[in-house]
């Protein structure tokens, strides 16, 4: 044999070896599918059915299992006892932020959302101040959006009963709430600019969740040589940040340092106040990328799930009938609704959070990852290994939801029809990385479902089956099926 081939032969074995040392070095794991060299356990997880795969391990392996994307350990955390342990009760072991290669490039440990350790504690907290003081969550901040309510409302009424997809007025309209908090206005819906800017979340979070950006989850190292449409989020992230960049020079220019408008003001002053510390994380490029995030989690998450719920109630014309008995009872028809409303409408109450736990619109929750090494339920998992806790194992847990796979708003209501609340939604996750846009969130879904309700009858020529409404369960996000809808007004 030619000396060459030998030497690839040794560097083959030693390649081998490593990989096997790396993988059955961390014995005290908890237990899973046997993993493959370079690619671990990837033949366990059907193609673009991330989230499928996942759940069905949950059956084979029980709640705590582990996988190997590529060498690298991935702890999947499945049902509520062991996400609630974990996020909750071991929260600061649990609380860090694991990789997310899709936005990683672009965000490079910067922003909010994926940074860790001293940065995100002072952007959290500078955040979720700042948010709170410009009303975001509080009922100082209703009446945006019941003035969006108001403007979608105005613009299903446009089309005069002919059937429609909700999708661009929903985004539009979320999107707005989101805007008059952080630039400090909002936008009409035909601005291109702010069409474009919506676009560009719409289609990161499309990329993410297909195929390919699945595959760049568990293969990242791979799938950076592979051509095809994942790079062009990195792309999609720089426009976006291009956008925010061009409202923080025009905020700079009129800034009046005493009497801040909005969340980029409030940065931009920060910036200036700390411009002599050299440690500070007060700069441009963390301004740019928390705005990023809040921009990317917040807008999707709320419209998709507006558009699911509506789906839900054309499937369910009994549930849209009960919930108009009750928004006529409560609210009637000479006033908008507003969010305390919310405390005498128990059936709205529990068909939102309904909603919220069947859509799943968030299936894989956001990668975790442990901060040092951590006893978990009998087993070791090292400092720094990527934790998966699945919001939809917690959704579909059949310990505390008694029909998981079927859309039932008696999981939120007690025998006397009540609502009660149920700590198995975590929709907004739980522990030191809960959602903190959960508050806004809240408010929005209620106020813009009931405004809608209130003013429309929804109507489609389409009898939509179970299968028709089931969450997909592939990647990043649970959106619905394609769909158009009639927003019939109401005759009281
Ligand atoms: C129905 C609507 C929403 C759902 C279902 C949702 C869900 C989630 C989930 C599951 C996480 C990951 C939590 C974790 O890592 O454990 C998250 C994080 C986050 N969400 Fe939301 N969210 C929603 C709305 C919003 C809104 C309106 C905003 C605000 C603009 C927002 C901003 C964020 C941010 C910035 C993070 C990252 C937090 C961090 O890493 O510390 N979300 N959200």
């Amino acid at each position: 044999m030619d000396i060459t081939w030998i030497g690839i032969l040794i560097l083959l074995c030693i390649f081998i070896y490593s990989t096997w040392k790396t993988i059955y070095g961390r014995c005290n794991l908890p237990p899973g599918p046997t993993p493959m060299p370079l690619i671990g356990t990837l033949l366990h997880i059907k193609r673009g059915e991330l989230v499928t795969s996942l759940f069905k391990l949950w059956d084979r392996y029980g709640s705590v299992y582990t996988l190997y994307f590529g060498s690298r350990p991935v702890v999947v955390l499945c049902g509520y006892e062991a996400v609630k342990e974990a996020l909750v009760h071991q929260g600061e072991e649990f609380g860090a932020r694991g990789p997310l290669p899709a936005l990683e490039k672009f965000t490079q440990g910067y922003g909010l959302s994926l940074s860790n350790g001293e940065r995100w504690k002072i952007l959290r907290t500078f955040t979720e101040k700042t948010l709170k003081s410009f009303g975001f969550g509080l009922k100082s901040n209703e009446w945006k959006i019941q003035k969006e309510a108001q403007c979608v409302v105005d613009e299903f009424r446009k089309f005069n009963g002919h059937p429609l997809d909700p999708s661009k007025k929903l985004m539009d309209a979320v999107s707005n709430v989101l805007c008059s908090v952080i630039f400090g206005d909002r936008f009409e819906y035909k601005d291109e600019r702010f069409s474009k800017l919506f676009r560009i979340v719409d289609e990161s979070f499309h990329l993410a969740t297909s195929t390919w950006g699945q595959l760049q989850s568990i293969l990242p190292t791979l799938m950076n040589y592979i051509p095809g449409p994942h790079h062009r989020i990195i792309q999609l992230s720089e426009e976006m940040a291009e956008f925010i960049h061009e409202r923080v020079k025009a905020s700079l220019e009129t800034l009046d340092p005493s009497s801040p408008r909005h969340f980029i003001d409030s940065f931009l002053i920060k910036i200036e106040e700390e411009k002599n510390n050299p440690k500070t994380e007060f700069n441009l490029r963390n301004l740019l990328v928390t705005t990023h995030n809040l921009l990317l989690a917040g807008a999707e998450t709320v419209s998709t799930t507006l558009r699911y719920g509506l789906l839900i109630l054309l499937k369910y014309s009994e549930v849209q009938g009960k919930l108009q008995d009750e928004i006529d009872q409560v609210i009637g028809q000479d006033r908008v609704p507003n969010f305390d409303d919310r405390i005498e409408m128990h059936y709205t109450q529990a068909v939102i959070h309904e909603m919220q736990r069947f859509c799943d619109v968030s299936p894989l929750n956001v990668p975790h990852m442990v901060t040092k090494n951590v006893d978990f339920k009998g087993y070791q998992i090292p400092k720094g290994t990527e934790i998966y806790p699945l919001l939809c194992t917690v959704h579909r847990d059949p310990k505390h939801f008694s029909s998981p796979w079927k859309f039932n708003p008696n999981h939120f209501l007690d025998e006397n029809g009540k609502f009660k609340k149920n700590d198995a939604l975590m929709a907004f996750s739980a522990g030191k990385r809960i959602c903190p846009g959960q508050n806004l969130a809240r408010m929005e879904l209620f106020i813009f479902l009931t405004t809608i309700l209130q003013n429309f009858k929804l109507s489609s020529h389409i009898e939509f089956t179970e299968n028709d409404i089931a969450p997909r369960m592939t990647g990043f996000l649970n959106a619905p099926i394609y769909y158009e809808l009639s927003f019939l007004p109401r005759k009281i």
